[in-house]
């Protein structure tokens, strides 16, 4: 394995995680209930995994490891403001379903960042994927791809929370909602 196989596979879920997003931003909006409890597991899967695991692993080493190169910096520059975007679009979708367990109607807004949200996954990984073909190919020597690649499986805490974001996506896509 290296380390950019690593970031395509945690893409890979991250699709999975787009899908769910989807599905229950298209429900919410045709009135359909979804527990909030469901809603909380995509909350914590974009703070503990995307947030805590695949952005830190791009923004502390990826990114500063090909910007060593002195390339793509105009890239990189632009992912990271992306991120930024992704954890403020977090934030609204917790900030209203937390005014919608309090009793407010906040329906429309939960689902509109949601759908912001999977709107803002697809463009921003659709990008990185191209940028990965480049910097696999060109950039990255195989010591580093293999470095880099131990250096995130370094990370003891990961495994676990590998795991159970793989069992929260798997529960996710067994839901009522997702299947009908
Ligand atoms: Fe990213
Ligand atoms: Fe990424």
């Amino acid at each position: 394995m290296s380390a950019t196989e690593t970031l395509r596979n945690d893409h890979k879920q991250i699709r999975r995680l787009e899908k769910i997003i989807v599905q229950c931003h298209t429900k919410l909006y045709a009135g359909q209930d979804i527990p909030f409890s469901d809603i909380d597991k995509i909350i914590i899967i974009i703070s503990e995994f995307l947030d805590a695991i695949h952005y830190a692993r791009e923004e502390n080493q990826y990114f500063p490891c090909i910007a060593s190169y002195d390339s793509m910096k105009k890239e990189i520059r632009a992912f990271m403001i992306e991120h930024e975007f992704g954890r403020r679009i977090a934030t609204s979708i917790s900030r209203h379903l937390q005014k919608w367990k309090d009793g407010e109607n906040e329906r429309e807004p939960v689902a509109r960042f949601l759908k912001a949200y999977a709107l803002y996954l697809n463009d921003h990984m659709t990008k990185e994927e191209q940028f990965f073909d480049i910097t696999e190919k060109q950039v990255l020597s195989q010591e580093e791809e293999k470095m880099m690649y131990e250096e995130f499986r370094a990370v003891t805490a990961v495994v676990t929370k590998l795991d159970d974001m793989i069992k929260s996506l798997d529960y996710l896509e067994q839901t009522p909602w997702m299947k009908n």
